[in-house]
């Protein structure tokens, strides 16, 4: 290093353009071009024992991909508090995916969950929106909602993410104010795709959140 700012890093997606503020458009440019490989096939288990399911996405083409790979019908309506269409099963499960710009729904039209898992959200949001995202979610908490948030440990001076690295200071920070916030897992999740990002270490990290 010269002690300049190294300003080409490559980012999850294989390129060095800079991600740091991606909005909901380059992300549908990135789903556009299968550059998906965050992304994990599965029904959530919830769904099948008739709990209602949630889910949020900004891309269509996941929303879409998400019932096709089930094979499981859906319709489609458009929602009123902001651009967007929410997607819902037409079976006997619960199932609905919000296609719309997480910044710009609130609890009034997503309503109040028991349950809130948070994989690969937070984390990969521009860290400057981090007070805004917790200013989202926590009005669809109730006194007994337990909320997952998943997390990792990133060097992203070497990596330009997404993900970006999130400390337990980085939850309290936009959290702290509202919930109590307990790590109640870590794994070393560093593998061949991490390896390819540069890094030499990659720690996921589990919280849970509820409401003081
Ligand atoms: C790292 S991926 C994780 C996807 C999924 N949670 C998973 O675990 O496979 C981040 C996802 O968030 C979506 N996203 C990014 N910004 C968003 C926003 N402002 N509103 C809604 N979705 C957004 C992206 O399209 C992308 O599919």
């Amino acid at each position: 290093m010269n002690g300049h700012k190294q300003d080409r890093k490559i980012n999850q997606f294989g390129d060095y353009e800079d991600t740091s503020n991606m909005k909901p458009e380059d992300w549908d440019y990135r789903w556009g071009k299968s550059q998906t490989q965050f992304h994990m096939p599965k029904i959530h288990p919830l769904a099948d024992d008739g709990h209602d399911v949630v889910g949020l996405e900004c891309a269509e083409k996941g929303c879409r991909e998400f019932f096709e790979e089930q094979d499981m019908p859906y319709t489609t309506e458009n929602l009123t508090e902001c651009e967007g269409k929410v997607f819902k099963a037409t079976t006997d499960k619960k199932i609905a995916i919000y296609c719309c710009d997480f910044f710009k729904i609130s609890s009034k039209t997503l309503g109040k969950f028991d349950c809130i898992w948070d994989r690969g959200s937070f984390v990969a949001i521009p860290v400057t929106q981090r007070k805004q995202y917790s200013n989202i979610i926590t009005p669809t908490m109730h006194k007994d909602t337990v909320y997952l948030l998943d997390s990792f440990l990133v060097d992203n001076t070497v990596f330009g993410g997404p993900p970006f690295n999130c400390t337990e200071d980085d939850i309290k920070k936009a959290f702290g104010s509202q919930t109590d916030i307990k790590k109640i897992d870590e794994r070393d999740a560093f593998g061949k795709w991490q390896e390819s990002w540069g890094l030499k270490t990659f720690v996921e990290e589990l919280y849970m959140l509820k409401m003081k």
